[in-house]
C-alpha cells in the first residue's frame, strides 16, 4: 500500500511539476486513488456554494464528466462529507430519486484546503461491483498525502481564473471609454469642425483655417487614442480589424484569416498579438513582406512572420504582453527568430 501511495504521488508531482492544465491534475489524482483502493471509478469534487461541481474524475463511466454541477441533497457520500468534513460511505444511492447513472455505492474523504473542507475525493462503484470494505481509510491515507498537489492544482486554476477575468475586465473598460470617446469628445470635434467651415465660408477670415487644421489634428489623435484603446473594426470581426491593419501597414501585408465571429475576449487577444506583430515588423525588422494566418479550429491558431532580420526577444514590453494577455486565455504564445531569418510570432487560442 505505502510503495503503491509512493508511485502513485509520484506520478501526480510529475503531472504538477509540467504545469499541466489542473483538471489533467484532477484527473490523474482520481486516477490514482481508484488505483491505490482498488476501484474502478473515482473523482474530485469541489464543494460550491450551492452544491458541488466534479473537478476531474477517472473510470469508465459516461456519467458526472468533469465540469458537472449538481446539489447536494439530503444523504450521499458527499453530503455527508460536506456536513460533518469527515469520511463517509453511502450505499443506497439507487433509493434516491434522482438518475444517478447506475451508482451503487460511494466512499468520500474530505479534501482540506486551507483549512477549510473544500471538497472530497469520491470512489464510486457502479453496476455490480461492490467498494473494498476499508476502501475510506485507504482513500483518507491516500487524500492526506495528495492534499499538497490537490492545493497546488486549486490554486493554480484560481491563479488562471483570476488572470482571465483581469483581462477580460480590462478589454471591457477599454471598450467602454472608446465608446465614450466615440460618442462623445470625437463627435463634438466633428461638430466644431463643420460649424467652424461653415462659418469660414461666410467670413473673409483666413485665421479659421489654421483653427480648422488644428482641430483636425486634435480629431485624429483622438481617433488614435481611441484605436490604441479599442479597434472599432474589431465590431466586424477579426477579418475586417486585420484588412484594417493591413491597409495602415507601410510594409506590404498579405494576410489570409478565417472569416465569421469568434468569441469576444479571443478577437481581441489575436486581434493585438497580430497588431503588434505587425507594429514589430514595421519597426525592427527591416522587412519586405508580412504574412498573417489565422485559422480556427479546436482552438485559434495564428502567425505572423515577416522576412526582415531576426532577433525578436521577450526584451521590450510589446512581446511580454502579448505573452500575457495569450497565456491569461490559457493559450501559447511563440517566438522564432533565428538572426537572419526572419520572425515568426505564433499563438494558440482555445475556442
Ligand atoms: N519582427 C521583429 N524583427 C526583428 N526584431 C524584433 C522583431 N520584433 C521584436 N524585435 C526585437 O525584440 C525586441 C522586443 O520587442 P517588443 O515588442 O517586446 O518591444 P519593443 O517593440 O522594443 O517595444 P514596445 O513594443 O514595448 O513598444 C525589440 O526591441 C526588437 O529588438
Ligand atoms: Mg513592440
Amino acid at each position: 500500500m505505502a510503495r503503491r501511495i509512493a508511485d502513485a504521488l509520484r506520478d501526480i508531482a510529475v503531472l504538477v511539476a509540467s504545469a499541466a492544465p489542473p483538471e489533467d491534475v484532477f484527473a490523474e489524482i482520481s486516477a490514482q486513488a481508484a488505483r491505490v483502493c482498488g476501484v474502478s471509478a473515482a473523482a474530485v469534487v469541489r464543494f460550491t456554494e450551492p452544491g458541488a461541481e466534479v473537478a476531474g474524475r477517472w473510470g469508465d463511466v459516461d456519467a458526472f464528466p468533469a465540469g458537472t454541477a449538481f446539489p447536494l441533497g439530503a444523504g450521499g457520500a458527499l453530503t455527508l462529507v460536506r456536513d460533518t468534513g469527515l469520511p463517509a460511505r453511502f450505499d443506497e444511492y439507487e433509493r434516491t430519486d434522482v438518475d444517478m447513472h447506475g451508482l451503487r455505492e460511494g466512499a468520500a474523504t474530505p479534501v482540506v484546503v486551507e483549512g477549510e473542507v473544500w471538497g472530497a475525493l469520491i470512489l464510486a462503484a457502479f453496476g455490480g461491483e461492490r467498494l473494498p470494505s476499508d476502501a475510506e481509510e485507504r482513500l483518507t491515507e491516500f487524500a492526506q498525502l495528495a492534499s499538497l498537489a490537490l492545493a497546488s492544482a486549486d490554486a493554480r486554476e484560481r491563479l488562471l481564473e483570476s488572470r482571465e477575468r483581469l483581462v477580460r475586465t480590462a478589454d471591457a473598460e477599454r471598450k467602454r471609454l472608446e465608446r465614450n470617446l466615440h460618442d462623445g469628445a470625437q463627435q463634438r470635434l466633428v461638430a466644431a469642425r463643420l460649424a467652424l467651415r461653415m462659418v469660414r465660408n461666410q467670413l473673409d477670415a483666413p485665421e479659421l483655417d489654421a483653427i480648422s487644421d488644428e482641430l483636425g489634428l486634435a480629431l485624429e489623435e483622438l481617433r488614435e487614442l481611441a484605436r490604441g484603446l479599442h479597434p472599432a473594426a474589431l465590431s466586424r470581426g477579426l477579418y475586417a480589424a486585420v484588412g484594417a491593419l493591413a491597409t495602415r501597414s507601410p510594409v506590404p501585408v498579405e494576410y489570409d484569416v478565417v472569416e465569421g465571429r469568434l468569441p469576444e475576449a479571443v478577437e481581441i487577444a489575436a486581434y493585438y498579438v497580430i497588431a503588434e506583430s505587425i507594429t514589430n515588423a514595421v519597426k525592427h525588422a527591416n522587412a519586405t513582406s508580412i504574412r498573417v494566418t489565422v485559422t480556427a479550429g479546436d482552438e485559434l491558431a495564428l502567425s505572423v512572420a515577416d522576412d526582415g532580420i531576426g532577433g525578436a526577444s521577450f526584451e521590450g514590453s510589446g512581446l511580454v504582453g502579448l505573452r500575457d494577455r495569450v497565456e491569461a486565455l490559457r493559450g501559447r504564445l511563440r517566438v522564432s527568430s533565428p538572426p537572419g531569418a526572419g520572425t515568426t510570432i505564433s499563438a494558440e487560442l482555445p475556442l
